[in-house]
């Protein structure tokens, strides 16, 4: 078969190592890529939103199998568009048409989803402009903190964690006034739920799932947690404290709920759902829908699926997911991402990478890397994804951040306390 993978970052790159290991996968293609996906098949350098050029490159490759990692053309609708065109119809779509991706795309759409459906989450409330004045009487007899939120994709910014009622009712204000574009047209206010969060991912066709490993992330910059937020620092599979009970509570009152609450609306979803935890004294709650994998959970997650991901990819495309079983690996997987100086700041790309062959016992997944001149540079904030799977998490821990110091640009940081919360 020949494959076309949507994206260019870390979570592409785990990607492409899996897909590339199957013997169904006959060409590899990756629109845009990074320098590290194109050890596992071509690059071809488009813009993934630009449907018309993703339709001719299908086209001149003959592919078979589609695969989007980001969540951005699915809200715009790729799958939509594959599916509407004569040429394109017969090829499978991973990931959701534009009517599923809303579950990402639209926080005021999830929320009320979850309503309908009892799906435990935070109580919230959504406002615009045009009940501006409720909201802002709303805000006041809130309890503390307060979480805003703008209905639509931010960029991972467009959430708020306010600690004074004033203070609050201005960001409304400026968020309905445009502080985040249009996603901030209509803003959800939200109850904060104070617990550990974790990240729980399945593949659907929109009947059936398969549940794949769970996975933790690590959002702050800073060791222990802190600074600013981040795409994400690093990641572990399994996650200690999610036992056979809590992992249970999630798939009964989160995961079918979710997949029949889609089915019962007549939304037929073909991909991932990244469901968004925390664990609130033993009890699960979303925080958040996505309709894609996680970045950096997928290299994590991606080390113990012990399947053939072209095959499992196809069970979902043919809708034949009831009857597949997943093999999931008892190991543990950690991964520590290399970032930037400055990240997630302002930080300065073009700084060549050496130290890539240092690597002893990890994998060197590339997010954002481009090759120059027979070197490999910088080419944004997240660089590498350095992951392990080893028989213990401590084990996988000590060796993706022992392989990730062995790696060397200017400004290079990574935090060295990655999972070691958890053991
Ligand atoms: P989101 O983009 O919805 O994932 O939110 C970004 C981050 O904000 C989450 O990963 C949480 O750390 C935090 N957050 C969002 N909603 C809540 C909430 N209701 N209570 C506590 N923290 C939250
Ligand atoms: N690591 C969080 C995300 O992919 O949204």
């Amino acid at each position: 078969m020949n494959i076309l993978l949507i994206g260019s970052g870390g979570r592409e790159c785990a990607f492409a190592w899996k897909l590339s290991q199957s013997e169904k996968c006959e060409k590899l293609f990756i629109a845009p890529g990074n320098a590290g996906t194109a050890n596992y098949g071509k690059n071809i350098n488009i813009n993934p939103n630009d449907f018309e050029a993703v339709k001719a490159l299908a086209l001149k490759e003959q592919i078979d199998l589609l695969v989007v990692g980001p969540e951005e053309p699915l809200v715009l609708g790729i799958h939509d568009f594959f599916a509407a065109d004569e040429a394109l119809a017969h090829i499978p779509v991973i990931g959701p048409k534009k009517e599923g991706a809303i579950l990402e795309g639209s926080k005021d759409f999830s929320k009320q989803f979850m309503e309908r459906h009892h799906i435990p989450t935070a109580k919230s409330r959504s406002f615009s402009n045009e009940n501006l004045q409720e909201g802002l009487a709303y805000l006041a007899q809130h309890s503390l903190p307060i979480v805003l939120k703008a209905d639509g994709l931010a960029a991972g910014k467009g959430v708020l964690i306010i600690d004074n009622h004033r203070e609050a009712q201005d960001e409304l204000r400026l968020m309905l006034d445009g502080k985040f574009g249009k996603a901030g047209s209509t803003v959800v206010v939200e109850e904060f739920l104070t617990g550990i969060e974790l990240s729980v991912f399945v593949l659907t066709d929109g009947k059936n799932y398969v549940v794949l490993p769970e996975a933790k992330d690590y959002k702050r910059i800073g060791q222990g947690d802190t600074g600013l937020n981040t795409g994400g620092m690093g990641s572990v599979s399994p996650v200690p404290f999610a036992n056979a009970e809590f992992l249970n509570k999630i798939e009964e009152r989160i995961i079918k709920p979710t997949v029949n609450g889609l089915a019962s609306e007549g939304i037929d979803y073909t991909g991932f759902i990244f469901f968004g935890l925390i664990n609130v004294g033993d009890e699960p709650y979303v925080i958040e829908y996505n309709a894609r994998m996680g970045d950096p959970e997928t290299e994590s997650v991606i080390l113990r699926i012990e399947n053939d991901l072209v095959e499992l990819f196809m069970a979902c495309a043919n809708k034949e997911l009831g009857d597949y079983q997943i093999n999931i690996s008892q190991k543990n997987a950690a991964t520590v991402m290399i970032v930037a100086g400055g990240y997630p700041g302002d930080y300065e790309k073009g700084k060549v990478i050496t130290g890539l062959d240092n690597i002893r016992d990890s994998i060197a997944f590339h997010a954002g890397t481009i090759a120059e001149g027979g070197t490999i540079k910088t080419n944004g904030g997240r660089v590498l994804a350095i992951s392990s799977l080893k028989d213990s998490q401590f084990e996988a821990l000590q060796c993706a951040t022992a392989d990730a110091a062995r790696i060397y640009f200017d400004g290079k940081y990574f935090r060295e306390d990655i999972g070691f919360d958890l053991i």
